[in-house]
């Protein structure tokens, strides 16, 4: 939610470096976007509404070494060029970009306007700039103003600030990430400086050594040195640097005209990479959950899918009742949590707020937190007591695919685990694996674009499931909305007849998933229940079915079948939103990266 991204160093072409960064925080949100660059007779900004990656960088011209950009998702004020970050103080010697929310603006925007300052946007962030300038007046230090204004804002926000006076770049954070990345290499001395960002693409192409800012931490740095603080003691801290593991172009869409579809494919390797955990640890999450009274699983969106999909894999597999509940819904929990109770948290970029909230809430209480991510690193990895790493790679599209398949893949693993049988799960998910490889090939491919085709013009779509089909006929829905805005839900098989059943008319498509288990039967009754009314079902299964109108065969993958009947529904998604024109990587109102509540 926001995309922050800054640089302070020996190079002249700062301007260049951030927006050229800034392209690859795009997924965090693409409403507006700006830059602010320091130059000797003060600052050049420049911010426009509209998407960063249609910005030209060759027009970064200035000679420039220090900058910072943003590239927003609107919460407070309408998309609008004068609401686009970076905002300015009164006197346009300090600028500052922003993501999160400092929930007292209001307060503190009233209290500005009293001193003589007026405000041009209608943004929560431009009171800190306005701020931090009644606090440099006082102290006549940049780093000390950032610092006590932080200690005046409610709310959870990471910003980068500068000022005309130095080459000074300050970060603080609480609750949205900031990641430093260190550029100081011995060999070449003369090339050196410091990168802030809200996520490593922004500057992995530079380096792959980092170092991470924790809640309530700030950072001072003039590109040479760079000092890690407390924001309310002012005490230092240490930091470790760290690798990350990625290459540069495992983040790029190579051949592939949209991320969407390349990580859609990825999925021939990714499913096995999830499931090769080391063994030791996942046996020790087992226990874990076999001695803890209650386990709950968490997440949002389509990580929370995977949760509920989990609760059927502990169910069928381990014999074991664990409890979902969406991140957002699980505060109201705390009534009955205890030191022994366990929480698993999983989400693809670690770092959405609500199940950072939700993992607030298990703490105080004393729970463990187990944590599956795949953005190795990320603040949920870090607060964990235990992380699982999907192992995925960067995933860039808005909607996920590859991050759903491999969280249901370590999902199942430790519901083997729990049953003694981690071999053999394993096992299965390294044959599924394969099978996912022999399914997406081009011929596969191609069936689904013209089944597509066909369906396009339909305003509603309906996916039924039952077991662990529910909730992915859920994600299914998800997967539908938001990249082609097609009106699409997803229901569990048995509760059409309880109200939904009504919506179905002659024509109207209704996607059926289904494997060969103990639901089959219940599910082609519920499939001819809607073709009775007219439905055209196209069926994703492993055998066919004269109630198929339209049959997509996906492989019999056992307890791991929820993994392989997502599939196709995520390239059918992936046609709708290209054959109704939509970019299916920027699906609009939405962001990867959700670090608000
Ligand atoms: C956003 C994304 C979804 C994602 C959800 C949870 O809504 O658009 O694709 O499933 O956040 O994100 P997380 O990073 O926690 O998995």
């Amino acid at each position: 939610m926001c995309g922050i991204f800054g640089y302070v160093g020996s190079r002249k072409d700062a301007g260049k470096i951030v927006i050229d960064g800034l392209k690859n925080l795009e997924y965090r949100g693409y409403d507006s976007w700006g830059v602010a660059s320091k130059v000797p007779d003060g600052l050049i900004v420049r911010k426009d509404i509209g998407k960063i990656s249609t910005v030209d960088t060759a027009t970064f011209e200035e000679e420039s070494e220090l900058a910072i950009a943003h590239t927003r998702w609107a919460t407070h004020g309408g998309v609008t060029q004068l609401n686009a970050h970076p905002h300015l103080s009164e006197d346009r010697t300090i600028a500052v970009v922003h993501n999160g929310i400092v929930e007292n603006y209001a307060a503190l925007r009233d209290e500005l306007i009293t001193k003589g300052h007026t405000f041009l946007s209608q943004t929560d962030t431009e009171v800190i700039p306005h701020l931090i300038e009644e606090e440099l007046r006082k102290t006549g230090d940049f780093a000390a103003a950032v610092r006590n204004a932080c200690l005046r804002f409610d709310g959870r926000y990471a910003i980068l600030a500068m000022h005309t006076a130095s080459n000074t770049l300050v970060a603080a954070r609480t609750g949205s990430p900031l990641i430093v990345g260190v550029l100081h290499n011995p060999e070449t001395p003369d090339d050196y400086g410091y990168f802030i960002a809200s996520d490593t693409p922004a500057f992995r192409k530079y380096t792959h050594i980092v170092q991470y800012l924790d809640d309530g931490e700030m950072v001072v740095t003039d590109g040479k040195t760079i000092i890690f603080s407390d924001i309310q003691t002012g005490e230092e801290r240490e930091k470790r640097e760290i690798e990350i593991t990625w290459e540069v172009e495992e983040a790029d869409k190579g051949d592939f005209e949209h991320y969407m579809l390349k990580e859609i494919m990825d999925q021939k390797e990714s499913v096995a990479r999830a499931a090769n955990q080391d063994e030791v640890q996942i046996q020790t999450l087992a226990e874990a959950i076999k001695n803890a009274y209650g386990t709950f699983l968490v997440g949002c969106g389509t990580a929370g899918k995977a949760c509920m999909a989990a609760e059927y894999f502990f169910s069928v597999v381990a014999n074991k009742h664990v409890n979902y509940a969406p991140a957002s819904e699980f505060k109201v929990y705390h009534h009955f949590l205890t030191d022994r109770s366990l929480l698993i948290v999983v989400s693809q970029s670690g770092e959405t707020a609500d199940v950072l909230e939700a993992m607030h809430v298990a703490k105080s209480k004393g729970a463990k937190v187990l944590a599956i991510v795949n953005v190795q690193g990320s603040t949920i990895s870090r607060e964990a007591d235990y992380t699982l790493l999907l192992n995925a790679g960067p995933e860039r599209a808005v909607a996920s695919t590859k991050a759903l398949t491999g969280q249901l893949a370590v999902l199942l693993l430790i519901a083997y685990a729990l049953a003694g049988k981690l071999k053999e799960g394993k096992m299965l998910l390294m044959e599924t694996s394969s099978m996912i490889n022999d399914m997406l090939n081009p011929r596969y491919v191609d069936r689904l674009s013209n089944l597509a085709e066909r369906i396009k013009e339909h305003e509603d779509l309906y996916i039924i499931g039952k077991s662990w089909h529910y909730p992915m006929a859920m994600e299914s829905a998800i997967k539908i909305q938001e990249v082609s805005y097609v009106h699409a839900e997803g229901f569990a098989g048995g509760e059409l007849k309880h109200g939904p059943i009504a919506l179905i008319e002659e024509g109207t498509p209704c996607i059926a998933l289904m494997g060969k288990d103990e639901v089959t039967n219940d599910m082609l009754s519920n499939a001819m229940e809607l073709k009775a009314r007219g439905a055209f079902i196209i069926g994703v299964a492993p055998e066919n079915n004269p109630v198929f109108d339209e049959w997509i065969k996906v492989p019999d993958a056992k307890d791991a079948q929820p993994i392989v009947s997502i599939i196709p529904i995520q390239v059918l998604s992936y046609f709708l939103a290209v054959k109704r024109g939509k970019n299916p990587d920027m699906p609009r109102n939405l962001a990867k990266s959700v670090t608000v509540k």
